[in-house]
């Protein structure tokens, strides 16, 4: 395992992905608040289905001060410009009828804690849908317009608009009953090693969390500030597209987004987050 870990530093290193040395937060346990209000559960007890931790704990840990700090003052985040735009998308016209989402959905806040469900059963398609595919059902069978791109600009920053207006609600995902299978599909996928470094998600996520990885602070790998602005890419980032980065780093093949192997991974990753707040979007480096 050490020698794997070496081996993806050296191939990081290689490859020119290493970042300046990060330093650690200071504060032992920094607490998370928005705008003077909305207050976030950072750390929490572990799910039942989550036995190898005792407690789960969100990203925004790990970073360092001052991106903590991006994310306390929405204006300060540079995700909450992209929220912005998708207020405008919100209202814009589409397809032969000329709906817009506020024709039904009347504003963002009436979505508020759809967010904290998602990936859920829908019970009319029979699969588990992410948010994604949920607004592309909107579009296409509602509005009868083209689909957005799983993963454009026009979706991504619906998707934080859409988490926006549940932040600090703790994520509650259903693992029983007709998602079952998704959640062991994901389970499997999260404990499979991958690519020419022969790792897991959990070799990294739980094994090493809290463990430097090429000048990096290793987090638990929770979902709940997706969408996430990336300094490192000055943009929005989706959790598929983040899934996409980290199996890369292990030298594998990816799965594409919005494939059902991330449908499954972020049912999964979702449910180990029960407990911790919607961040999206939050900030990391
Ligand atoms: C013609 C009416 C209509 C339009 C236009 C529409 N929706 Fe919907 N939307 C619905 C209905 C009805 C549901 C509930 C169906 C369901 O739960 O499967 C829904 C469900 C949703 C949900 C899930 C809510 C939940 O509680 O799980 C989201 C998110 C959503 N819509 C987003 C959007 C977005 C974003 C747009 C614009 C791009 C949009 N919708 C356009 C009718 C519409
Ligand atoms: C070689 C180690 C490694 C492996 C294997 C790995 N990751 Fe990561 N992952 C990282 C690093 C480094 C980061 C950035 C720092 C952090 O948040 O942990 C990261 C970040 C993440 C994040 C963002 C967390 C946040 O709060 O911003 C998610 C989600 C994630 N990984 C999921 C996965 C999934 C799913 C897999 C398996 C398919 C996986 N990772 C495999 C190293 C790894």
């Amino acid at each position: 395992m050490r020698r794997q870990l070496l081996g993806a530093i050296a191939m990081a290193t290689v490859s020119g992905l290493s970042l300046a040395a990060a330093a650690l937060a200071a504060d032992e346990d920094p607490k998370l608040v928005v705008n003077g209000e909305i207050e976030m559960i950072t750390r929490a007890p572990a799910p039942e289905h989550v036995p190898n931790f005792s407690e789960v704990t969100s990203g925004w840990l790990y970073r360092t001060e001052e991106t903590q700090a991006l994310q306390m003052d929405d204006f300060e985040n540079p995700g909450m410009l992209n929220v912005e735009q998708a207020i405008a998308d919100f209202n814009a016209p589409a397809g032969p009828e000329g709906q817009s989402c506020s024709t039904c959905h009347e504003s963002p806040d009436v979505l508020r804690g759809v967010r904290a469900t998602y990936p859920k059963w829908d019970e009319e398609h029979k699969e588990v849908q992410t948010v994604e595919m949920q607004v592309n059902e909107c579009v296409t069978e509602r509005m009868k317009a083209e689909p957005w791109d799983y993963d454009g600009a026009r979706m991504v920053n619906m998707s934080a608009l859409i988490a926006s207006v549940s932040r600090g609600m703790p994520v509650n995902v259903a693992i029983d009953g007709p998602v079952a299978p998704t959640w062991e599909k994901g389970k499997e996928l999260y404990y499979t090693r991958f690519g020419q470094l022969e790792l897991s998600c959990a070799n990294c996520h739980e094994d090493h969390y809290g463990d430097m990885i090429r000048a990096d602070h290793l987090s638990q790998g929770q979902i709940n500030g997706f969408p996430a602005y990336r300094l490192q890419n000055a943009g929005l980032v989706s959790v598929h597209n983040r899934f996409k980065g980290c199996v890369r780093d292990t030298r594998a093949e990816t799965f594409a987004v919005g494939s059902p192997e991330f449908v499954a991974i972020e049912l999964y990753l979702a449910s180990r987050g029960n407990g911790l707040s919607v961040e999206g979007p939050s900030v990391r480096h």
